[in-house]
């Protein structure tokens, strides 16, 4: 079993936790890290759906492929399945309090929080941007990556 497990959640699972999901994977297995990892929407209307077209264009960029990805909503087991659950937005924070059973063991928190002096800075919606928003996201994405990273290996011991 993996010693841990992370979801990231945006809005529509489909721009940002995509990204994350994909540049925590790539983080993690360059550390040997082993880490069960997923995302999940706070909303329904991309269910089943692949990553934005924008978001694949930037994770191929990055020689990652996300085209398998599939959208999905973020549910009451997931607070029992996870670790750690990172919203993008105060938004998505607010998505994910409305879905916690409050009886599950997944700590919450804002994911630029893991990057020091970005703490309290959302991640902001690409969704009515270009391409220089889908690159600021994947930015800002791979730092909190590799945030968690080093916390979680520090931890490993
Ligand atoms: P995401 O971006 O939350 O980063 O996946 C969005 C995706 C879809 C919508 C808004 C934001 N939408 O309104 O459908």
């Amino acid at each position: 079993m993996p010693s841990h497990s992370v979801l990231f959640v945006c809005l529509g699972n489909i721009c940002r936790s995509p990204l994350a999901e994909a540049a925590f994977r790539r983080a993690a297995e360059e550390a040997g890290l082993d880490v069960h990892v997923d995302s999940a929407g706070t909303a329904d209307y991309h269910v089943g759906q692949p990553p934005d077209p924008r978001s694949i264009d930037e994770a191929h960029r990055q020689g990652i492929d996300i085209s398998g990805y599939r959208g999905r909503q973020l549910a009451a087991e997931d607070f029992h399945r996870f670790d750690f659950i990172f919203g993008m937005d105060r938004s998505n924070m607010q998505g994910i309090a409305a879905r916690d059973p409050g009886n599950g063991k997944a700590r919450t928190a804002m994911l630029l929080d893991l990057v020091p002096g970005s703490e309290g800075r959302e991640l902001s919606d690409p969704w009515y941007g270009g391409e220089d928003n889908f690159r600021a996201t994947w930015e800002d994405v791979t730092m909190a990556a590799d945030a968690l990273v080093e916390l979680l290996s520090k931890r490993n011991g």
